[in-house]
């Protein structure tokens, strides 16, 4: 149907990638940075329309709309399917088909899920081959007869004879990123980016898989995954939802904060958590992922040191500034910027030129092997136990640094209505509260109504089930000034979620559920917190919340009949302590 020039069975070998970034410089995709500075990485620029994941551009085309939900755009499969053949008729024309098998977690694993996406994109294979275990491996595995999930991507832009091609081929005209969930199909065209071409990511880990999950009776998450090491040895693993831009990857790296010596965290996965009931009753989690794509911007020596080590070499970085050394800069990497670079777009930039020098959705593509925090089980094909489930949002008022639900059903209902307010790379607009239930709206790919049902349900599925707590890092003052020092303190909200789990740990009772006083936190090595600025970040003020609870409403509202009665009802009950 493509009808490509040609076609290479991707084999993953190292060869093999340094091979196509060799052709991606000689295209000009690619600059290849300084290699005394940053050895073996490069540097894409990719065109102006298409920069980010696109919500609007994204379908999930089950046989029935109420399926999809109204939280997702739907288009009937039959009309949809003629959309792609007109589309993919002659795609490739010009151009190299390339056949990635993929895993989604460590090859054999029983959690894991293969694979296979075939491109015309050179760019999207090198980072493919970071980002998940890609090639002549999955091949042997996958055999004559495993399922896998087919993924079909074409950057939608056929080259005609003798025509040359551009640094980053897209289609301006449009773009599709396309889900089957009945068939459990991807089909994406016209975008070279991210999760919209590299389909083993947001769309097959969390879309597909999230229908494979209700069906089959896992989770597919949001979520990163993280290990704390207390003082004893003793080791208490959690899963953390976080909506985008809440900082995930600096939470899943954190390193413990003067005052906790003996403490340790360790990283499983940053972005997406697939999680099943195991042997032993609890839940096992594993990151189906292979590799990073982060958020370049913000990320420095005092946010992340470990994501800065992490980004020493083998990276691929998109989007991101250039220094007249040939080494790369994004905004927040120093506090003062360099007096010259070239920007994302290829401009020269000067500090005062009045615009960002990196896009601020540039990323980096990074083998997760070379995080200095990785866990020494981060791929165990069983999956680490889950102790803990924490949801977090970007909240300047209302919502207290941390409280643990005193039930399954409680924390499933604090995750459904969770939160965040609008960051300019997400809407263009600041501070308006999106609700972004569990972190999925934009990657469930089924009716949220039946997801949150799911959620209860899989509350049964083990004997053990995980804690749920929720957080918020984001308060203000009146004066709007953050009130939590956030970063690597947050060790200090984890040291307690810990103690929770083991049972050592104590609180309070409130209408929310249970919360630390200001003595049940270790404060050692901070002074910055005192006493009344705790109880500002702690405090439930009644009205708000009651403001709060009358918005979950409008978010209720819309999953009609398909919201679980045990939802509404959880709200009722909580109106009813408030007002008490
Ligand atoms: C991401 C996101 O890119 O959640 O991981 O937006
Ligand atoms: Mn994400």
């Amino acid at each position: 149907m493509a009808k490509p020039e040609s076609i290479v069975w991707c084999d993953g070998s190292q060869a093999e990638y340094d091979r196509l970034c060799g052709e991606l410089v000689a295209a000009g995709t690619f600059i290849r940075l300084n290699d005394r500075l940053r050895p073996n990485s490069y540097l894409a620029r990719s065109h102006p329309s298409d920069v980010a994941r696109m919500e609007d551009r994204t379908f999930i085309c089950s046989q029935k709309k109420e399926d999809a939900g109204p939280t997702n755009n739907w288009i009937d499969p039959r009309e949809m399917r003629a959309t792609l053949t007109r589309l993919f008729d002659g795609c490739m024309r010009g151009r190299t088909m390339y056949v990635m098998p993929f895993s989604m977690g460590p090859i054999g694993s029983p959690i894991a899920q293969v694979g296979v996406e075939i491109s015309d994109s050179a760019y999207v294979v090198a980072n493919m081959r970071i980002m998940t275990r890609m090639g002549r491996a999955v091949a042997e595995w996958l055999g004559e007869d495993r399922p896998f999930v087919p993924c079909v991507h074409s950057v939608g832009a056929p080259l005609a004879p003798g025509r040359k091609d551009v640094a980053w081929p897209c289609s301006e005209k449009e773009k599709w990123i396309v889900h089957f969930p009945e068939t459990r199909e991807i089909w994406s065209f016209g975008s070279g980016y991210g999760g919209n071409a590299l389909l083993g990511k947001k769309c097959l880990a969390l879309r597909i898989a999230s229908v494979m999950a209700r069906d089959e009776g896992w989770l597919a998450e949001h979520m990163l995954i993280l290990g704390v090491q207390a003082p004893s040895g003793e080791k208490t693993y959690m899963a953390a939802a976080f909506p985008s831009a809440c900082g995930k990857t600096n939470l899943a790296m954190l390193i413990p904060p003067a005052g906790f010596s003996g403490w340790k965290v360790t990283t499983i996965g940053e972005d997406i958590a697939w999680i099943k009931p195991g042997p032993d009753g609890r839940f096992r989690a594993i990151n189906p992922e292979y590799g990073l794509f982060g958020v370049a911007p913000g990320t420095s020596q005092h946010t992340n040191p470990n994501a800065m080590q992490m980004l020493q070499a083998n990276v691929i970085f998109t989007n991101v500034a250039m220094t007249p050394e040939g080494d790369v800069w994004w905004e927040g990497m120093t506090d003062e910027p360099p007096a010259r670079l070239i920007d994302w777009q290829g401009k020269d930039w000067t500090p005062d030129s009045g615009r960002l020098a990196a896009h601020a959705n540039a990323r980096f593509t990074v083998p997760a092997a070379q995080c200095p925090s990785m866990d020494p089980a981060w791929e165990d094909p069983a999956g680490v136990p889950i102790s803990a489930f924490i949801f977090g949002g970007r909240r300047s008022t209302t919502v207290p640094l941390v409280v643990e639900a005193p039930s399954w059903e409680e924390g499933t209902y604090m995750a459904a209505t969770l939160g965040s307010e609008t960051t300019a790379a997400i809407t263009g607009k600041v501070g308006v509260v999106r609700r972004d239930p569990m972190a999925m709206l934009a990657f469930c790919g089924y009716n949220m109504g039946d997801y949150f049902a799911h959620w209860l349900k899989m509350g049964r599925a083990v004997k053990q089930p995980p804690k749920i707590f929720r957080v918020n890092w984001f308060r203000r003052d009146a004066g709007g000034k953050f009130l939590w020092p956030g970063f690597s303190e947050n060790m200090r909200v984890l040291a307690w979620i810990v103690e929770r789990c083991q049972g050592s740990a104590r609180g309070q009772e409130t209408p929310l559920g249970l919360m630390p006083r200001y003595e049940d936190l270790n404060w050692s090595g901070l002074d910055k917190v005192s006493a009344a600025r705790f109880s500002e970040l702690t405090q439930v003020d009644a009205a708000a919340w009651k403001e709060e609870l009358r918005s979950h409403d409008e978010l209720f509202a819309k999953l009609g009949a398909r919201l679980p009665a045990a939802l509404e009802a959880r709200r009722g009950r909580m109106h009813e302590k408030l007002a008490a």
